[in-house]
């Protein structure tokens, strides 16, 4: 049993002519960050320092339990999950597509409460089922999953890995997942961080030779009027979905999708990590986090105010957004840019029917935390377009349409 701590802080099929490109497409839906903003309690104060990740929140709320009472609907922190299909005759599954952990686990029909509302896998009904019983467990921000390894044809879309092992779960990490409107996980990392030594599905399609180029890539929709979420594209991907070309960073630690990040600049202002830092491109995060000091520079600059009584959530006033300067990214020389409308999440609260803009930079503060890592989560993968290339090991960027 081995331990691995993923960001994972959130999260798509149809065939196309050329280059076998696989589609997938990504169902978006409300975040799962149910805040709380404006409830009265010491323990709802400290709820509400922790708006940064939202499995992380929900750690915290498993271990305090006790309702939620103020819910936020968020328009712009959305989680894109796809279906997939494990056995056979298969048996379908919603998973998050997380390029921030390397293992696939779905709920088992053995689980106690997995909630019964999700698709839970029963292997007594798959002719392609093969046993391994291993234990595993996998710890993310909100607590841990676990369950037991077990082999089966796993589907995505119209190709299939065959013999893949996976995780069943017999308990899943905390309220979020319970919640959820997905069922699993399917890790897009490296298997050098797979836990248990599982090789990832990726690889597994790669070494049996079912997608013809090692790579894949997102695009997700950011319109929260278009019910389409966006597409995971495995075996290339498409130009149709962004403009110009891609630009690669090196994967300078295999694990997470993790290169090096040259700084961040606030337009006509001050610049961050100058000496150029460690980032992940991570579609299990939806914001962007980044080491505490920088990123509570990062909000002071742009003059945004902690939230009463909270000791790291920071938010703008609404009518202040559309004056911001644009934040960038500097990657290989390069300013990938984002503007206020991308890193500003209008909330609405309901119980006073106010809008909160919150600001999308966020400290991560976990005791789980490992180095100063900035993790680029949706807010900014949504606005780059972004292949991950495991033959090139590179991530590559371009503005998406
Ligand atoms: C799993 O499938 C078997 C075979 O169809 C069935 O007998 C069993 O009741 C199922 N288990 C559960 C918990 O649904
Ligand atoms: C999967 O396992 C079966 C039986 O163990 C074996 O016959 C088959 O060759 C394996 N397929 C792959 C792609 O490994
Ligand atoms: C279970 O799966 C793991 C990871 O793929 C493998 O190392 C191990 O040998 C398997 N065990 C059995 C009993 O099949
Ligand atoms: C967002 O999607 C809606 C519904 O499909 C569409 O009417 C609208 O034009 C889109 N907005 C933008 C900015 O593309």
């Amino acid at each position: 049993m081995k331990f691995l701590i993923s960001w994972l802080l959130l999260i798509s099929c149809s065939h196309l002519g050329y280059g076998r490109l696989e589609r997938i497409r990504l169902t978006k839906f409300d975040s799962l960050r149910r805040q709380l903003i404006g409830s009265r309690t010491p323990m709802e104060k400290y709820l509400k320092h922790n708006l940064q990740t939202k499995y992380n929140l929900q750690t915290k709320y498993n271990l305090i339990g006790g309702p939620v009472r103020e819910p936020l609907t968020n328009c712009l922190d959305m989680e894109y999950y796809g279906e997939i299909t494990i056995g056979t005759p298969p048996q379908k599954f919603k998973v998050l597509f997380d390029t921030g952990s390397s293992n696939l686990w779905v709920p088992s029909v053995k689980c106690r409460g997995c909630g019964a509302w999700h698709n839970q896998y029963n292997s007594s009904k798959s002719s392609t089922y093969k046993p391994n019983g291993t234990s595993i467990e996998i710890v993310y921000e909100t607590g841990s999953m676990m369950g037991f390894l077990s082999t089966d044809n796993v589907a995505i879309g119209n190709i299939v890995a065959k013999n893949q092992t996976f995780a069943e779960a017999t308990r899943e990490p905390g309220m979020t997942f319970v919640a959820a409107s997905f069922d699993g996980i399917l890790g897009m990392g490296y298997s050098e961080i797979a836990v248990d030594g599982v090789q990832t599905i990726f690889d597994a399609l790669v070494e049996q030779k079912v997608i013809d180029k090692p790579i894949f890539s997102f695009y997700f929709n950011r319109n929260t009027s278009d019910s389409t979420g966006g597409e995971l594209i495995l075996g290339g991907s498409d130009p149709k979905y962004y403009k110009g070309s891609f630009s690669y960073e090196k994967v300078t630690l295999k694990g997470y999708w993790q290169f090096n990040m040259d700084s961040v600049v606030i337009k006509g202002g001050s610049k961050f990590c100058p000496n150029g830092c460690e980032a992940i491109a991570d579609t299990g995060t939806s914001l962007i986090v980044g080491p505490t000091q920088d990123i509570i520079a990062i909000n002071m600059e742009l003059g945004a105010k902690l939230i009463e009584d909270s000791v790291s959530q920071y938010a703008f006033e609404c009518d202040k957004v559309a004056s911001l300067p644009y934040v960038g990214f500097i990657l290989g020389g390069k300013a990938f840019y984002l503007s206020a409308e991308d890193y500003v999440l209008k909330v609405s609260q309901w119980s006073s029917e106010t809008m909160i803009c919150l600001s999308g930079f966020q400290v991560l503060d976990s005791p789980l935390t490992i180095g100063p890592l900035w993790i680029l989560g949706d807010v900014f993968l949504g606005k780059f377009y972004t292949e991950f290339d495991k033959g090139a090991d590179r991530v590559g960027f371009a503005e998406a349409v």
